[in-house]
């Protein structure tokens, strides 16, 4: 019987400092290309892996990279806590183990045919990175595409040159609690934002990534665009262990974010995230 926790071992062939606490990590598989799925992905956007380190534990992580690119995948870790602390200590050809994909990842056949607002913040970005590199290969079976991507101050917005590549495909608004003097974007999430987004709010769906500007983002931005509750699409972070449907560690309600999630409608889910 095939053993769902056993991890492969993965090579670091890049890192690079994005933010003050906030490293990108290039993963590749010791041994072949990571495998495409039936719809010739190699995850759907949204989904997570499991990234552990022998004496430091295992943690979830959303996938950065494009679900076409097979020989990598690429991480976006903040420093938290023990792993993620570790985590950024290692170099260039270190080795650490990975299993996943999990979850469910973002309804890709739903979306399609829309108006798009994708709302996150802060270190909410990986799985919305991956998103974008998925409409951008598929532009044509997708309407409008804005990205509302907010942070505390300018130099804790990350990926700053994948924003400048997106740009030619998508409308991004960004948004800062504290700019500096050459800030040119949004102050907070006011409503000056939200004048930047012409959608069809009927046909429109929303995907919000992210505790922290979540319930801010639903009454500033998602409310006043008229996107109905049951279009828009949620990436819970939960505390995991198992990731596989078998520890309970990430119950809310009557749902596993593991397996269930993380991507949940914002109709079925216990409101209380934060
Ligand atoms: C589906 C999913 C996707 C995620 N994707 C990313 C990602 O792309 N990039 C990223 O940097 N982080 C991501 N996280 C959060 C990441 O898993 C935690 O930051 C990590 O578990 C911390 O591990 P640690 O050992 O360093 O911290 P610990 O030593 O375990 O904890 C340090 C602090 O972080 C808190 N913490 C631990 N786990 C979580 C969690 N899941 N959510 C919120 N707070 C937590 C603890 O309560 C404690 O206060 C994701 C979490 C989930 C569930
Ligand atoms: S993480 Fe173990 S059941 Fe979800």
């Amino acid at each position: 019987m095939k053993n769902l926790y056993k991890p492969n071992k993965v090579k670091i062939v890049k890192t690079e400092k994005l933010s003050n606490n906030v490293k990108l990590f290039r993963l590749k598989k010791e041994k072949g290309e990571f495998l495409k799925n039936e719809d010739g992905l190699v995850f759907v956007p949204g989904q997570f892996v499991l990234i552990s380190l022998f004496g430091y534990g295992e943690a979830p992580f959303g996938i950065a990279s494009s679900p076409y690119e097979t020989s990598y995948v690429d991480l976006i870790i903040r420093r938290a806590g023990v792993l993620t602390e570790a985590l950024h200590q290692l170099k260039k050809n270190d080795e650490l183990f990975l299993r996943g994909p999990y979850g469910n990842g973002f309804p890709l056949d739903f979306i399609e045919g829309k108006d798009m607002v994708m709302v996150t913040g802060g270190c909410g970005i990986p799985p919305i990175a991956s998103l974008i590199e998925y409409i951008i290969i598929n532009r044509d079976k997708f309407n409008r595409a804005y990205l509302v991507y907010g942070a505390r101050t300018p130099t804790d917005l990350l990926m700053k040159n994948k924003l400048e590549e997106w740009e030619k495909n998508i409308k991004i608004v960004l948004t800062v609690d504290k700019p500096d003097k050459e800030w040119k974007g949004c102050v907070g999430m006011v409503s000056g934002c939200i004048d930047a987004i012409k959608i069809d709010a009927i046909n429109a769906v929303a995907i919000m990534c992210g505790p922290g500007p979540m319930m801010d983002a639903l009454e500033k931005i998602l409310r006043p665009l008229g996107i109905s509750d049951r279009r828009i699409f949620v990436n819970m972070e939960r505390k995991m262990q198992c990731g596989i449907g078998k520890c309970q560690h990430c119950v809310t309600g009557d749902k596993y974010v593991c397996m269930d999630g993380p991507v949940f409608n914002f109709d079925e889910i216990d409101k209380s995230w934060d």
